[in-house]
């Protein structure tokens, strides 16, 4: 089990893998990145994550390296790492440059690729299900940093994963500035109201979370009615069940929100039919 990093053309051990000062990801957050895990040791729907890494920097004109480039340097790395099961971090920064917040100031992007030993969660979290609760913490408004930008800067969601755990929480749920229900910290939400599938939409500005899309396609496939819709921290007395979703988590069942049982309070037949359509996914992949 290791942990190796590449950047810029070479894969280092974790006590060398350093990075400049003057590296605009440290100074502003001036970067973008996908996190994903690797099934059988090839990284889970690598495809999307790179084509949401490009739409990211995109959004935010940060010129990524060609996408071979990056391929190449991932299935270095992670042959350094030689781990059974990796966690796979992709990062592009905007580059280093005298202090100064113009992106001109840039000189060209770094490509960093941090890989891992995989860590689920433990296995309590998957049977039993999680609490988790609705914090003040706003998810950011889509006219300031878009939520549909993976970018380095996750103070907001720091800050709104520190309020849920002081109420003893796994996980937020942040509302957007209309308070509707939003998306965790690291994650998307779904809920079950009378067997269908709700999820907020993605127009509330939130990740597209590739887990998330992944889930509406299978469960659709299962025969289960899925809808986007806008939903309310008054709808949650409405919800039978609740489960979270993210690439290195797959899905996590939700059995408290604000400290109150959803629906039974274990989770639900609905959430444990994705979840197999999920391993059986996975057991494809
Ligand atoms: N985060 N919403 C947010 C804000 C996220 O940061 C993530 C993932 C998700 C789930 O997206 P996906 O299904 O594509 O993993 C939703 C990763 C895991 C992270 O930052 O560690």
């Amino acid at each position: 089990m290791a942990t190796k990093v590449y950047i810029d053309g070479r894969v280092y051990p974790p006590e060398e893998a350093t990075v400049s000062v003057f590296d605009r990801g440290f100074l502003y957050g001036d970067s973008v990145y996908e996190v994903t895990r690797t099934v059988r040791g090839r990284p889970l729907e690598l495809g999307a994550h790179l084509a949401r890494l490009e739409r990211s920097a995109e959004a935010i004109a940060l010129v990524l390296p060609p996408r071979a480039e990056i391929v190449r340097a991932i299935d270095e790395t992670l042959a350094a790492a030689a781990n059974a099961e990796s966690y796979l971090r992709i990062m592009v920064t905007r580059g280093a440059g005298p202090i100064n917040l113009d992106p001109a100031a840039a000189d060209r992007p770094r490509l960093i690729v941090l890989v891992k030993a995989m860590e689920l969660p433990p296995t309590k979290a998957y049977s039993d299900g999680v609490a988790v609760c609705i914090v003040g913490v706003q998810r950011n408004l889509r006219r300031a940093v878009d939520p549909r930008v993976k970018s380095g800067n996750y103070l907001n969601n720091l800050l709104a994963l520190a309020e849920a755990k002081q109420s003893g929480a796994y996980e937020a749920l942040m509302c957007d500035f209309q308070g509707r229900l939003a998306e965790g910290s690291t994650s998307n939400y779904f809920f079950v109201r009378d067997g269908a599938v709700l999820t907020p939409p993605l127009d509330v500005g939130i990740l597209e979370g590739i887990t998330r899309h992944r889930i509406m396609d299978l469960a659709h496939k299962a025969g289960l009615p899925v809808h986007e819709m806008e939903l309310w921290p008054r709808d949650v007395k409405s919800f039978s069940e609740a489960f979270l979703t993210s690439s290195v988590r797959g899905i996590v069942p939700v059995v408290t929100i604000d400290a109150t049982p959803v629906g039974a309070g274990v989770p639900g037949p609905v959430t444990t039919r994705v979840m197999a359509a999920y391993a059986a996914f996975l057991e494809a992949s």
